[in-house]
């Protein structure tokens, strides 16, 4: 990796020159007027750290438990869909780097390499984090039921439904660039594409959204442990816990749906005390810095999820891309915990933020 690159921005940057306009309007664009997309970066530099000094930093560690099992480190690669159009090695590029940096990886349902080659070379790595495999309920399900089968035969060790996006959100910038796909750029376990924004929403379109029906049927059809990803609501968190269910991840879908919504920052904290710890927890968007991920978990958080900046450093990198992100990642929350009186990620509280809004 060249030594120009020392931090995520620097990793954008090389990405946003090797990029096309319409891959780049793909991974990089937001829905709409990209409001909520800005504000998620934006809102964990709102949070400013109040460190304790001369506390015991000895027999320090980055470890973490997730769904009941211990993780070296607190931080997934997001689900992201079509990584074969950022880089011909796709999702086994990113698999084989979020392993070797000792994190996990949540493999998109529009995944572009099929699941079973992403779980051998992920799983291959003794000291690698955790495997999960995102799904999208729109579609049928039977379909779904075989689909969950595989996930299961392949080793997967949690499924992750998204529930945030029904319908794709109105992004503007994909939009000008409709016809940019390459066609050999596929999603390998093809679904009933979700239903574009504003193509007669009323007249049907939106009648495959999942309810909390779907949820129950997926908990009866799968043994895996199950997380929502793109609850926000506390309300919708209490009912997710009282389902039983295992996780959630806080989540505006990277600012690709609606539009306005708060920053996941801003949302947190709100969620983490509807679950009071009753269900695994992790955000994703907008984290950029290792400072972000020590925020997210004094917040409330166990681990932290991150998108764009893996997919950047896959661009221009492929998998040493990747592995460059997240050691970058790695490195800086190592320096946050030390310099902020940590020792573990299980030190960090709310004592050690302060709100600070502009
Ligand atoms: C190009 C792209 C494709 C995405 N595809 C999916 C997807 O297939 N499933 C999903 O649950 N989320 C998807 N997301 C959302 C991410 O999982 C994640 O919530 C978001 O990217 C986090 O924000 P960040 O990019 O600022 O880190 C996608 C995001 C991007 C940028």
């Amino acid at each position: 990796m060249s030594a120009a690159i020392v931090n995520l921005q620097d990793h954008e940057d090389a990405a946003r020159a090797v990029l096309d306009d319409g891959a780049w309007a793909y991974f990089s664009g937001g829905a709409a007027d990209e409001i909520s997309l800005r504000q998620n970066h934006q809102a964990w530099q709102q949070w400013a750290l109040a460190p304790r000094v001369l506390q015991n930093l000895r027999g320090g560690h980055t470890r973490c438990q997730l769904l009941g099992q211990v993780w070296p480190f607190p931080l997934l690669v997001a689900p992201m869909a079509l990584q074969c159009w950022a880089h011909p090695d796709g999702e086994a590029a990113m698999a084989l780097a979020a392993a070797s940096q000792q994190c996990g990886m949540v493999l998109s349902h529009q995944t572009s390499t099929d699941l079973q080659t992403v779980a051998q070379l992920a799983l291959q790595d003794t000291d690698r984090g955790p495997l999960w495999f995102q799904l999208y309920a729109h579609g049928d399900r039977g379909a779904l039921a075989e689909l969950i089968q595989q996930v299961e035969a392949a080793g997967y060790e949690a499924l992750v439904l998204t529930v945030d996006a029904p319908v794709s959100g109105a992004r503007d910038r994909e939009r000008r660039h409709a016809q940019a796909r390459p066609a050999h750029i596929r999603a390998a376990h093809a679904q009933a594409p979700v239903a574009a924004a504003g193509a007669g929403l009323c007249q049907g379109l939106a009648d495959r959204a999942p309810t909390w029906d779907d949820v129950t049927w997926l908990q009866s059809h799968t043994r895996l442990p199950i997380l929502l990803k793109g609850v926000t609501h506390p309300q919708d968190a209490r009912q997710a816990a009282s389902l039983a269910l295992d996780g959630l991840i806080v989540s505006n879908h990277g600012g690709r749906t609606l539009d306005t919504m708060p920053a996941t920052a801003q949302l947190l904290a709100r969620v983490a005390d509807a679950v009071q710890g009753e269900v695994t927890l992790l955000v994703d968007g907008g984290i950029r810095r290792g400072t972000d991920i020590f925020k997210a978990l004094a917040l409330g958080a166990d681990a932290v999820l991150v998108g764009r900046p893996c997919v950047y450093g896959l661009a221009h990198g492929g998998a040493q891309g990747v592995a460059h992100v997240l050691r970058l990642l790695r490195d800086e929350f190592e320096i946050a915990l030390a310099l902020s009186g940590c020792a573990t990620p299980q030190a960090i509280t709310r004592q050690h933020l302060l709100a600070c809004t502009p």
